[in-house]
């Protein structure tokens, strides 16, 4: 990167420590200021940065206030858990840039690092539910219209793909994970696998393996994310515990 001021935008994954790619640690240890929600900041070692923490839902301020400083000299780190191009930081910055109605920001040295997603945490712990082809949705309805996302899991589950559904639910959306659910159940056997990891890497991690009968959306909450299989997902007995796996063929082939 050059020796003037940059933005990288970086993820801390989802939680263990161990998950941080040697990129983004590279990267944390040459920048001057960090950018981001206070919740992730904190996952960072104090080495000096100068630290610029706002509320979660005030992405594309933050991502302006992120160019500012990195325009103006400083090698700017800006914060996501997970990846920081799934439902994250990176979008929010290229959305600021190019609503722009000024050129301040085009000089500007960005780079996005590639870090673990939780679905990719969620999907080890839990065996291999990602096996074969899937989907990944937002359930959140704050940035497109509950419609579109209804229409995504339909034609989804018409298609037989395994599902992970980030942002499942929140103190404001509490019905739309039952909504899911109840489209799903049009299509799949109410044995179908469903898994929630939550916080997963984290001190209060838990792995919940259920089924599409049992499924109840009051198991999940703001830190869980939620696979459900697709019609060859199944679960089997390992080393004294249960385990999900899609298998890579499929049948008739
Ligand atoms: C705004 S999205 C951010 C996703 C993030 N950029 C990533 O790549 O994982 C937040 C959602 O990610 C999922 N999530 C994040 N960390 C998690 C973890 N440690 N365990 C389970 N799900 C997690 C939850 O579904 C949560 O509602």
């Amino acid at each position: 990167m050059s020796e003037h001021g940059w933005l990288a935008v970086v993820g801390v994954g989802p939680g263990d420590p161990g998950w941080i790619t040697p990129e983004t640690t590279a990267i944390l240890g040459s920048a001057t200021d960090l950018v981001g929600y206070a919740g992730y900041v904190e996952r960072v070692a104090d080495s000096g940065h100068t630290r610029h923490v706002s509320d979660n839902r005030e992405e594309l301020t933050r991502a302006g206030h992120a160019l500012d400083l990195a325009a103006s000299g400083a090698r700017v780190a800006v914060i996501s858990g997970g990846d920081p191009g799934i439902f994250a930081m990176a979008a929010a910055l290229w959305e600021a840039i190019e609503r722009a109605d000024h050129d301040r920001w085009q000089a500007v040295d960005v780079r996005i690092a590639p870090a673990v997603s939780a679905i990719q945490a969620v999907a080890a712990r839990a065996g291999a539910p990602l096996g074969n082809d899937f989907c990944v949705i937002s359930l959140s309805d704050n940035l497109k219209p509950w419609a579109q996302i209804e229409k995504r899991i339909d034609r989804a589950a018409d298609a037989d793909f395994a599902m992970a559904f980030y942002n499942p639910i929140s103190r404001a959306r509490r019905w739309q994970l039952g909504a899911a659910m109840a489209v799903i159940r049009g299509y799949r056997d109410p044995a179908t696998p469903v898994v929630l990891g939550r916080a997963v890497g984290r001190a209060d991690e838990a792995l919940q393996i259920t089924d599409l009968a049992r499924f109840s959306p009051g198991a999940a909450d703001m830190s869980t994310l939620v696979v459900v299989g697709a019609s060859t997902t199944r679960v089997i007995e390992q080393g004294g515990g249960r385990r999900v796996y899609t298998p890579r063929y499929y049948p008739d082939t």
